[in-house]
């Protein structure tokens, strides 16, 4: 098991927005969270990075084991960071630098990797997400789903167990879509566990591997891919109903 959470409670002011969330994670699953808007799903993909800090209960990831009672070292969340990145929604590309210089320099910087061997996993990465003879253009020159792309391969350059990612078909067309699919399934293939938060149940049947369904912060239905197809709870049900 590569990632577990217990009773997990989080609160933006007083406002409570997750409820004693508790949930396991296998090391290659597509966990895909559902919900109605407001229900907690981007703030609990953002406690897999610690985003969000929780109040309470704890979080084990890897090697690493979070109790959120105490404070948390600001080490630890960098140390956490280079195992779970994150494919924001608006790709957070710098826009001065070229798509190559956008995927070197947080491995060059932050876990020290030699430049010609970051230049040389670039490389790779250019290839495996079809991004061929873009590398030295800016952001803004590219389209959305190839920014999209550069963005996953900068993910994927720290070389991290699990990818989060939020909403990552919001705004792409069909076929750019699908690319993310089979994206999505050659990561898990390759043991890399992520964790996709969507409004689109058509996307959930193509990756996932399990489901959660949350409402107003708490877990409704949680289960492998086959709940998709014979939920238990009436709310999942009628969600699915839509
Ligand atoms: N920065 C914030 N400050 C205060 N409240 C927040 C903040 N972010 C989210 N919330 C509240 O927390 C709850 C959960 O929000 P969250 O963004 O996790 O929902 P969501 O399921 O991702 O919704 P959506 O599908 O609309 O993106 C909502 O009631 C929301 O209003
Ligand atoms: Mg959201």
């Amino acid at each position: 098991m590569i990632m577990r959470l217990d009773n997990i409670n989080c609160f933006y002011g007083t406002n409570q927005c997750l409820f004693d969330v508790s949930l396991n994670i296998e090391k290659g699953d597509v966990l895909v969270l559902l919900g109605p808007s407001g229900a907690g799903k981007s703030t609990l993909l953002r406690v897999f990075n610690l985003l969000e800090i929780p109040k309470a209960g704890a979080m084990h990831i890897d090697d690493q084991d979070f109790l959120f009672d105490l404070p948390v070292n600001q080490s630890d969340i960098s140390h956490l960071r280079q195992k779970v990145g994150m494919v924001f929604q608006q790709y957070n590309l710098w826009p001065h630098m070229t798509v190559l210089e956008n995927l070197v320099e947080a491995p060059i910087k932050v876990k020290k990797m030699p430049r010609e061997l970051a230049n040389a996993k670039a490389a790779e990465l250019i290839k495996r997400l079809r991004l061929y003879d873009l590398e030295s253009r800016y952001p803004l020159q590219l389209s959305g789903g190839q920014q999209q792309r550069v963005s996953i391969a900068r993910a994927l350059m720290m070389e991290p167990e699990v990818l989060l990612f939020d909403e990552p078909t919001a705004a792409l067309d069909p076929a750019i879509t699908t690319q993310l699919i089979s994206i999505v399934k050659e990561l898990s293939a390759t043991g890399i566990t992520q964790v996709v938060v969507t409004h689109e149940v058509e996307l959930a049947r193509k990756i996932a591997t399990h489901v959660i369904y949350l409402e107003g912060g708490k877990i409704v239905e949680m289960g492998t891919a086959d709940c998709l197809s014979s939920p238990t709870t009436e709310a999942f049900s009628h969600y699915l109903s839509h």
